[in-house]
């Protein structure tokens, strides 16, 4: 029922969300690691909420009557070099899957697939609401990294994010 391209595009995004779910969770894993439980669990809720992107893709396109193929998801390639190199490979990832998103919605324009460009459109929104975490973490650590009371209770902080399931419903 979509267009051969678009629905390529939407199921090679489920694997990509997968995967920024993985690559989040690897995070959340070494900044435990590394005593900062509090970003640990900020990277632990985001590993969910890219699990329901997932989840949603998928929704989205059996709502469409489209086949789905999952596929193998990639080992976490980042290396993990210090708290707030992390933090930039965030900013880095979150950009890298605006990119996927413009692309798909750009797809979608291009054979006036409206519907698609509508359930995208709460993506557009999203990965710019992602962007602009990752970027607030990392001028947050570049203010209060260095200052251990500071960085206690920034992570105390993010310890106290807690997972909500997203607000689009399909
Ligand atoms: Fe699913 Fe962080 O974008």
């Amino acid at each position: 029922m979509l267009d051969k391209k678009v629905s390529e595009l939407l199921n090679n995004q489920i694997n990509k969300e997968f995967y920024s779910a993985y690559l989040y969770l690897d995070f959340s894993n070494y900044y435990y690691d590394q005593g900062l439980d509090g970003f640990g669990n900020w990277f632990k809720v985001q590993a969910q909420e890219e699990r329901d992107h997932a989840m949603l893709f998928i929704q989205y396109m059996q709502n469409n009557g489209e086949k789905i193929e999952l596929n193998a998801v990639d080992k976490p390639d980042v290396a993990l070099t210090d708290a707030k190199t992390v933090l930039e490979e965030t900013l880095k990832h979150e950009q890298y899957v605006t990119s996927l998103i413009h692309n798909i919605y750009d797809a979608a324009y291009s054979v006036k697939d409206f519907r698609t460009m509508q359930f995208l459109d709460w993506f557009v929104k999203e990965q710019g609401e992602e962007e602009n975490n990752a970027d607030n973490l990392i001028k947050r650590f570049e203010l209060f990294g260095d200052d251990p009371k500071s960085l206690y209770m920034l992570d105390s902080e993010l310890g106290a994010r807690v997972y909500t399931a997203p607000s689009l419903v399909l």
